[in-house]
C-alpha cells in the first residue's frame, strides 16, 4: 500500500481531557508518523468552511460551536495506507458505535463531541491539508 498523508484534529473535548499524549500514542503504536501539528483555537468561518459538506445538516450550528469551543490539536499524519488507517484507529462517528480500543471508543462523549476528526479519502485529506497547512509546514517524516 501506498504511503499517504491524512488530515486529523484532536477535538476540544479530548484537549479538555489531556489526552494529546494518548492519542498521539495510539498513532504512532499504529505505524502512523506526525508530520505536522500546530494547536489552535479554530474561527466559526474557518471550522464552517472545514465542514461545509455538513452545511444543511440539522447538527451544522451545533459541530461549529463545538468545533470553536476550545483549543484543538490540527495534525498531519503520514504512514502506509495512512487515510483509512487513521479511521479504522479512530472508531465509528457515534462513539457508542465504536469499537472497544479506539479512539472515539475512549475519549469520545456523544456523536457530536466524539474526541477526533479524521479525513474520509485521499481527496478529502489533500483539501483539508491545504486549508490548515502551509505546503512547507508539512515533512515528509
Ligand atoms: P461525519 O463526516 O458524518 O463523521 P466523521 O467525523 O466520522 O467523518 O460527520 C462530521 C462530524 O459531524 C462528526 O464527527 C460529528 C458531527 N455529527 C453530529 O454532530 N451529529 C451527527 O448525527 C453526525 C452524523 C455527525
Ligand atoms: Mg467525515
Amino acid at each position: 500500500m501506498a504511503i499517504e498523508q491524512t488530515f486529523s484534529i484532536i477535538k476540544p473535548n479530548a484537549m479538555k481531557k489531556n489526552a494529546i499524549g494518548d492519542i498521539v500514542s495510539m498513532f504512532e503504536a499504529n505505524g502512523l508518523k506526525i508530520a505536522a501539528a500546530k494547536i489552535t483555537v479554530l474561527t466559526a468561518d474557518k471550522a464552517g468552511e472545514f465542514y461545509a459538506e455538513h452545511k444543511a445538516r440539522p447538527f451544522f450550528g451545533e459541530l461549529v460551536s463545538f468545533m470553536t469551543s476550545g483549543p484543538v490539536m490540527l495534525m498531519c499524519l503520514q504512514g502506509e495506507g495512512a487515510v483509512l488507517k487513521n479511521r479504522e484507529i479512530m472508531g465509528a462517528t457515534d462513539p457508542k458505535k465504536a469499537n472497544a480500543g479506539t479512539i472515539r471508543s475512549k475519549f469520545g462523549d456523544n456523536v457530536g463531541e466524539n474526541a477526533v476528526h479524521g479525513s474520509d479519502s485521499v481527496e478529502s485529506a489533500a483539501r483539508e491539508l491545504a486549508l490548515f497547512f502551509e505546503k512547507h509546514e508539512i515533512c515528509n517524516v
